[in-house]
Formats: C-alpha cells, sequence, structure tokens
C-alpha cells in the first residue's frame, strides 16, 4: 500500500533529540512509525500507507480527523483572540463551552472547571474533593480511593489513585492515604461477555472493607473510570457502579468518574453517567471534548460542590488553582465545533446505532487461535490472547504490527489489543476491522 511518490521525504532528519512518551525510544527509533496526514477516518503514514484508524487517534478523535467546521473555527480564532489571561480575566468562549458542557451532562453536574488534560483533570478533580470536605468542617477525610488497572493519568495525584505498577513503580511513594479497590476482570467468570459482565457488581462492596478498616470520616472519595480503558476496556460488572454510588451515599463519601474516555459518545451515549443512569458527583473529562483537536480537558461538579465553594469572603479566591491554558480561546473554538458537529451529524447517535453491529464484528473473530476473552460496549473493544510463549513476541504487539502492515491502526498492549475507532465509522469500516483483524490472528498458532 505504500506509495512511492511520498517515498520517506517526511521522515525527521533527527529523531534522536526528541524524547517520546509512553514509547520504548530505542526500538522505535529504529523502526519509526511517523504520521503525516489524516482525513476522516485515515491516517497517512510518512512512507505514504493509508491507515484506517481503528483507535480515534488515542481515544479521543471521536468526530473523525481534520474535519473541515473545526479547522475553520480553530483558523478564524487563532487570527481574532490568540490568548486571554485565564486568572481574573477570560474571553466569552470559556462561557459558551462551561454552558454547553453542562447541558449535556446530566443532573445537577453544571460547574465547568478546564484543564488541559486528562491527568490535570484527574488531580483537579481529587483537589476539589478534598476542598470541599474541607470547606464542610471535614478535613478529615483526606483519604482517596482508586481501583487497581484504574488509569488517571500520569500526574502524581492520578498516579497515586491509579492502578498500573508499571507507570507508578519509577517514582516512590506518591500520595499518602490511598487505597485501591480491585480491578473487574474476571475472565474466569465473564469471558466473551457483551457489554456488561453479568458476575462482579459485589466487587464493590471491597469499599464497605476500606471504610471498616479507616472509618468513613478519613475518607474524601472514590475515584474510577466508569469503564476502564486503558486497563484493557472492562465494561462494569452489572450492579457494580449503582453499588459503588449506593456506599459512597451511604458514608458521604464523593464519587468521581473519570470520563477522559467515556465522555463525549464513545459508549453511545453522551457519557457514561448517562449510558449506565449513575450520577457522580464529579466528572473528569479530556480527548473528546475537542475531538483531540487542540488540548483541553475539564472538571464537571455538582451543584452543591460549587455552592460550597462559594461561600467565603466574595474578594477572596474560592479555589487556588488553575492553569495558564485553563479555556484557552484555541481550545475553546476547538470545543464549540466539536459539539456542533456532533450535534448536527448525530455522532453519539450513529455510535449507539452501529454498536451491535460493532459488537457482532468483534464477536465473530471468538473462535480464531488463541483468543482468551473479547470485551466489548458501544464503539470500544478489547481482545485477549494468550500469554506469549517462550521469546515469542506478546500477541497483542504483534496484532498491532501485522494489522498496520495490512493497513489497520489498532493499539496493542502485551497480550491484549485495544480498538476505539472514531465514531463516525460506518459498517464497511467496521467489516474492514474485523477482517484485518481475522487476517491477522488466524496467522497465530
Ligand atoms: C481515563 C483516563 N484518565 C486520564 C487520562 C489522562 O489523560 P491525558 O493523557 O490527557 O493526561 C487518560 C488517558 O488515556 C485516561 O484514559
Amino acid at each position: 500500500m505504500a506509495d512511492a511518490s511520498l517515498s520517506t521525504t517526511s521522515l525527521p532528519n533527527d529523531l534522536e533529540s526528541y524524547w517520546m512518551p509512553m514509547t520504548p525510544n530505542r526500538q522505535f527509533k529504529a523502526d519509526p512509525r511517523i504520521l503525516v496526514s489524516a482525513k476522516d477516518m485515515h491516517y497517512t503514514t510518512h512512507d505514504g500507507r493509508r491507515l484506517l484508524d481503528g483507535t480515534a487517534g488515542m481515544w479521543c478523535v471521536n468526530a473523525g480527523h481534520c474535519r473541515e467546521p473545526i479547522i475553520q473555527a480553530i483558523s478564524a480564532r487563532a487570527g481574532e483572540l490568540d490568548y486571554a489571561p485565564a486568572f481574573n480575566m477570560s474571553a466569552p468562549f470559556a462561557f459558551e463551552v462551561a454552558s454547553r458542557i453542562a447541558a449535556l451532562t446530566p443532573a445537577d453536574l453544571d460547574r465547568v472547571f478546564f484543564t488541559n488534560s486528562g491527568s490535570e483533570s484527574a488531580d483537579t478533580a481529587l483537589k476539589i474533593a478534598l476542598g470541599y470536605h474541607r470547606l464542610r468542617g471535614e478535613g478529615s477525610r483526606q483519604r482517596l480511593i482508586g481501583r487497581q488497572q484504574g488509569y488517571h493519568g500520569v500526574n502524581f495525584g492520578g498516579l497515586s489513585v491509579g492502578g498500573i505498577a508499571a507507570n507508578r513503580k519509577m517514582v516512590g511513594p506518591l500520595l499518602p492515604g490511598v487505597d485501591h479497590l480491585p480491578h473487574t476482570l474476571n475472565i474466569e467468570k465473564n469471558a466473551f461477555s457483551r457489554g456488561q459482565p453479568q458476575w462482579g457488581a459485589e466487587l464493590a462492596d471491597e469499599l464497605e472493607r476500606i471504610v471498616a478498616i479507616n472509618d468513613a470520616s478519613t475518607i474524601a472519595a472514590v475515584i474510577v473510570e466508569p469503564m476502564s480503558g486503558s486497563a484493557g476496556v472492562l465494561p462494569p460488572p452489572k450492579g457494580y457502579l449503582e453499588r459503588l454510588r449506593e456506599i459512597c451515599d451511604k458514608y458521604g463519601i464523593l464519587l468521581i468518574f473519570d470520563e477522559v474516555i467515556t465522555g463525549f459518545g464513545r459508549l453511545g451515549a453522551a457519557f457514561a453517567a448517562e449510558k449506565f443512569g449513575v450520577i457522580p458527583d464529579i466528572m473528569t473529562l479530556a480527548k473528546g471534548i475537542t475531538s483531540g483537536t487542540v488540548p483541553m480537558g475539564a472538571v464537571v461538579v455538582r451543584e452543591g460542590i460549587y455552592q460550597t465553594f462559594m461561600s467565603g469572603p466574595e474578594d477572596a479566591i474560592e479555589f487556588c488553582h488553575g492553569y495558564t491554558y485553563s479555556g484557552h480561546p484555541l481550545a475553546c473554538a476547538a470545543a464549540i465545533a466539536t459539539f456542533d458537529l456532533y450535534r448536527d451529524e448525530g455522532v453519539f447517535e450513529n455510535a449507539a446505532e452501529l454498536a451491535p453491529y460493532w459488537e457482532e464484528a468483534l464477536h465473530s473473530l471468538k473462535d480464531l487461535p488463541r483468543v482468551v476473552d473479547i470485551r466489548n460496549i458501544g464503539i470500544v473493544g478489547a481482545m485477549d490472547f494468550e500469554p506469549a510463549r517462550n521469546g515469542e513476541e506478546p500477541l497483542g504487539t504483534r496484532a498491532f504490527l501485522e494489522a498496520y502492515e495490512r493497513g489497520v491502526l489498532i493499539r496493542g498492549k502485551g497480550d491484549t489489543i485495544l480498538l476505539s475507532p472514531p465514531l463516525i465509522i460506518d459498517k464497511s469500516q467496521i467489516d474492514e476491522i474485523a477482517g484485518a483483524l481475522e487476517d491477522v490472528i488466524k496467522g497465530f498458532d
């Protein structure tokens, strides 16, 4: 599929200066994969390959690539107002984006604090939770509860409540007073579940045990991804989130949903909270908020939390927190154009409509060699393979490389592959992803 006219001219001369994030730098630089352009459902690589994007970049390009209305909005804004101070000043657009988000989010999740990434959203949400309890005279509530295998970005707060050892081990003890719930993956009981698995609601009861050990008066918040993404796409077991909500309510613990991946249509509803009918107290967002075009994140809180902060003297800063680029004009332009596009094209509705077709396509691969589990919900999915045999490359990594050769971009992570295409996908593109995977996996023996 290589296009000779593009040859390798777009490969950078110097690959060494850039320390790439979350990447085996030496391996990558020995055989680089450079993306030079994108349109709708496809990327083009430096050597002229056209790749069907099975990952929406990194779970973020929900509206598809290089969409004209978003390009226009960002370009126009860049020529009109490049930057406005975020503290004590603002631009009209930040207010508009906040109102639009408040209108989309369920219940009274109506107050919006802007960040620039999912990691910043996670740390901001944890700080809001701690501040909220302190302002209510319950400053002893300082413990934070995360979950094994959880991913809330790479800043110190998110890492502390996150549960991925590889990310944590390099940086010492992290925040004190953090406990973790067990993760919800159980292949023995739930293999090849379609959507939410039947077994596992009782895993939420672990929160009762943590309360019993520490006392509820020490616990500020529980943070979970309503569907664990980076852990390998783990839809919540039926009843699990409801149970977490119940226990949090019982003990006055705030429930934070990290919707950085699940927000903006990924599960076929605007938010996972809506999809599962469980309303958190705080929601973190990023990625799909601008369809990946300009960095932006947000934390949305319920009215009561916001009002608790608004209780001091009127000339005092209520929350000494924020970023130079909170509510950046270009990000706001991108967000508004993205929301319009989501609405006008029915992007979330497309995800909901195609979810059953997506599920069928993925589960049609069930009987291929060395497949041990397939999970799906909305337009997201994962497959687990048997562990690598002696000296063999992990099958998830191999699947990624071989699918790439076949013109389909997926994510490989050890023994697992992760799939999360843009939500403008159609049936033929779903077939193309499943077809490429079938060809690749048939070669596993
Ligand atoms: C659930 C979740 N939270 C937070 C993050 C971190 O986001 P960022 O990489 O924008 O900091 C991610 C990134 O994948 C995520 O999946």
